[in-house]
This record gives C-alpha cells, structure tokens and sequence, in this order.
C-alpha cells in the first residue's frame, strides 16, 4: 500500500475514540521494526522524522524511497503515514517536495501572526496535494480555523522522561481545547512514560494521534546493552550488525505492540 495521507485515518481514529501512535525512525531497522508491528497488529501507523533524524539518514529524500521501498517488499497493507516532526517552515517545504504524507509545522516558538502566516502557506500548499498539521497551546482555535488537519496543543507533557515531580497532564485545558475546536483531532506529544489510565482519558478528550520516540530509544538501547554486555558480540559471528542490532529491533516491536494496545488501535487498519 503507498503512503496515506493522516488526515482520514485520525478521523477515524476519532469517531473509533482511539488513536494511532506515531513512532519516530532513526535508521532502516526502526523503520522495518515499526512497520513489521503494526502489519501483524493490524493497526494504522504513522513514522515520525524529526529534521535531526531526517539529516542522520542523509535526507528527506532518502527517507521517502527508503519507507515506499520497505511497504512494497515487506507487503505492508496497513495505512502507514510518512510524518515531519516538530518541522520548521522551510523543512516542512522540503518533505512535502520529497513525498511524505503528512507535516508537522511547529511554530510555537515564533509569535503568533508569523506562526498564523506561515501555517496559511503550508495549509495552501498541503491543500493542493493534501497534507498537514501544527502546533499551538493557546491561540488553538485561531489556529484550527485556519484548515489544519490535526492540532497538538500543549497540556503539560513533555518530551523525554518525566520528571518525578510532573504535575499530569491537564485535562481541563485538553477539554477546553477540544470544546473550542470541535471535531478536529488533537495529537499528544511527549507519549513516553505517560500512564495508561491517562492516555485513556485523554483520548476519550478528543485525543486521536499520539507521539512516542523516547521509550523505543530506550528499549532499543536496553535490549542492545544487555546483548554486549553479556559477550554475544564476541560468540562466533554475533560481531555482525544484523546480529548485534537485532535485539534492539526486537525490543522496539514490543514497545510498539504494547503502545499500539494501550491506544487502541489494533485491529483497526480498515
Ligand atoms: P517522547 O520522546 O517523549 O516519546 O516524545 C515524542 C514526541 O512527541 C515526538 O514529537
């Protein structure tokens, strides 16, 4: 199946009241692992690339043939999304010219009537071929209004680990927000080490596209650590990187799979 467009498969996702997960990609193994997951699991999908990581593997464009080349040879018929994460303006150009079916515009960090400006000219030229979304805690109204697909607004999570002291997630600003913005969905950012019960909540709250990157890092780089550091490396041939990174692969599916579950979104690829 060739890349879809978010768009639809959040709006299903919605009126299903569960979301999908977007996985971020580092490399051609957390692309194959990812995609391997949600095809057994039956579940939509969307792959996340952040500009970092979209540099690390030499490019956009490189990223696009590498994801279309894995749906074609790995039989992929799930709905797989090619997503820019956290993009600036200019990077979100560049994706959108090398193929990928849906950006993130994050412009939060510039004031108000530039991040309004410059989301109308991406929203313009996603329109034309169809893709979009962007991010804003306050003015997330002003920013719906203006034809994005998705919406993440800022309800106290963060990226990363959470702090032992994080106050949760604000769930009176998520249903304010959503309240606002009607039937747009809301993507969750920040979705590593937040409890069930409350990514349950926040999807009955019109949450329907959740972000995890950390926790697939971390699984990664446990499953490979313990692999080392019990000599696998040095056993015969175990030195071979398809041998050396295939416990963190592993490590990584189980993360999604178990993701996948707590979102709800097995068995909901049709
Ligand atoms: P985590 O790394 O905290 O899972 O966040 C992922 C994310 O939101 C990507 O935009």
């Amino acid at each position: 199946m060739a890349l879809v467009s978010a768009k639809e498969m959040l709006q299903k996702a919605k009126a299903g009241h569960y979301a999908v997960g977007q996985f971020n990609i580092n490399n051609l193994e957390w692309t194959k692992a990812i995609l391997l997951t949600a095809e057994e699991c039956k579940s939509p999908v969307i792959l996340g690339v952040s500009e970092g990581a979209g540099k690390y593997m030499t490019g956009y464009k490189t990223v696009v043939g590498m994801v279309n080349g894995m749906l074609e040879e790995l039989n992929i018929t799930v709905p797989v999304a090619l997503h820019l994460d956290h993009g600036s303006y200019e990077g979100a150009k560049k994706c959108i010219e090398a193929g990928f079916s849906s950006i993130m515009f994050d412009g939060s960090h510039l004031p108000f009537e530039e991040n309004v400006e410059k989301t109308k000219e991406l929203v313009a030229i996603c329109n034309e071929i169809g893709t979009g979304e962007c991010a804003d805690p306050k003015e997330c109204k002003a920013i719906a209004d203006l034809g994005v697909t998705m919406l993440a607004a800022g309800i106290g999570n963060i990226h990363g680990k959470y702090p032992e002291n994080w106050a949760g997630l604000q769930f009176d600003v998520l249903d304010d927000i959503q309240k606002l913005t009607g039937e747009m969905p809301l993507v969750l950012h920040g979705g590593t080490g937040i409890p069930e019960d409350m990514i349950k909540k926040a999807i009955s709250l019109g949450v329907s596209k959740i972000n995890v990157n950390t926790e697939c890092q971390l699984s990664f780089a446990e499953a490979t650590r313990k692999y080392i550091e019990a000599g696998k490396d040095l056993e015969g041939k175990g030195f071979d990187p398809r041998k050396l990174l295939a416990p963190g692969a592993e490590a990584i599916k189980a993360t999604v799979k178990e993701k996948m579950e707590i979102f709800g979104s097995i068995g909901k690829a049709e």
